[in-house]
């Protein structure tokens, strides 16, 4: 599969509106993926308005901690990050993706608090999801004045140009980043340093390697929430293309790969089975126990995000990380 297609919606993860792919990618995604040997489906095609639902679910569970140590990360640091990527300038502050949250939120209101206003351009593919970021930022965080920007920065980041004496500060959080096979991640990093000026800064979060049974139970929690995200997919094709899989057939499987440093996650077909795609004219054949890989979700050592961050053109300006060590946020700057 070719990079471009593998990456082509990757930037609807976890954050914009439901339902916005074209019709036609999801029938290329489905048949392409089900057709390939080992089956694969691409991750993207998780956030459906459903699966948009149970990821923000996902977050608040107890085994999954990467939301919550991020969170905790910028809670207790985000005044040091923003006042370092200032570096003494006014900051703006971008974000690839529709926001997340309340985690923004402690950067926007540090911003805020520093200099007393803040432009805030979130830049995502869907813009109805940009729509409800604004809405939401306007409405709770005064002082900040959102710009949406509708558009898929995996192909480059076209901003407006900068005012005298602005910096900009670029937030890839969330461990986005770690949906992205290595190649991809830098090809992605390096079409955001081509976006930005001399003096700008990318803040990176990216969950970091750690005992194989935290990271498992992340990915596989006791609610079954995890499972049910994993499955949901497959409903979305029974939605979408007028297929048959009988959903509860298959079992949610989270394995941890050593030698890549990922987690993956798949569908197992607990039967021999056939499945009938309607819209794709196509019947695909399952053996039992055979998987569809569904998702990689990388995880990295201590020092790994600041290479891949000087490997795209930025200057380590910081690293911060939790007690425990489970997670980072690392920020790179454009010298
Ligand atoms: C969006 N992304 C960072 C999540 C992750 O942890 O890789 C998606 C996810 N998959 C299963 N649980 C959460």
């Amino acid at each position: 599969m070719g990079v471009e297609h593998r990456i082509e919606r990757m930037t609807t993860i976890a954050t914009s509106g439901a339902g916005e792919q074209a019709a036609e990618q999801v029938a290329r995604a489905a048949r392409e993926g089900l057709l390939s040997r080992p089956k694969r489906l691409p991750p993207w095609l998780f956030y459906d308005e459903a699966g948009s639902r149970l990821f923000e679910r996902i977050t608040e569970l107890p085994e999954y901690y990467l939301t919550r140590t991020e969170r905790g990360i910028l809670r207790q640091f985000a005044g040091e990050i923003v006042a370092r990527a200032a570096d003494g300038a006014r900051l703006r502050i971008v974000e690839l993706g529709a926001g997340s949250a309340d985690k923004t939120r402690l950067l926007l209101a540090a911003a805020v608090a520093r200099q007393g206003t803040v432009v805030y351009e979130p830049v995502d593919v869907s813009a109805s999801a940009l729509q409800a970021a604004r809405e939401r930022i306007e409405r709770e965080l005064p002082g900040v004045s959102v710009a949406p920007r509708v558009a898929d920065y995996m192909h480059g980041l076209a901003l407006e140009p900068e005012q005298a004496g602005e910096r900009r500060l670029v937030l890839y959080i969330g461990s986005s980043i770690g949906n992205f096979d290595p190649e991809d991640a830098a090809r992605l990093l390096a079409g955001v340093r081509a976006g930005l000026a001399a003096g700008d800064a990318l803040l990176l979060g990216v969950d970091l390697v750690k005992d194989e049974s935290a990271l498992l139970v992340a990915y596989d929690d006791a609610a079954g929430v995890t499972a049910a995200f994993n499955r949901n997919l497959l409903a979305r094709l029974n939605r979408e293309l007028g297929a048959d899989f009988d959903v509860d057939s298959f079992a949610h499987r989270a394995v941890w790969n050593e030698a890549e440093r990922r987690i993956e996650m798949h569908l197992e077909s607990r039967a021999a089975q056939a499945v009938r795609l309607e819209a794709l004219g196509l019947q695909v054949e399952f053996a039992r126990g055979e998987r569809i890989h569904t998702e990689n979700s990388y995880k990295y050592r201590p020092g790994e995000a600041e290479t891949m961050l000087q490997a795209a053109g930025f200057a380590t300006a910081g690293s911060w990380t939790d007690e425990r060590g489970w997670f980072e946020v690392c920020l790179g700057r454009v010298d």
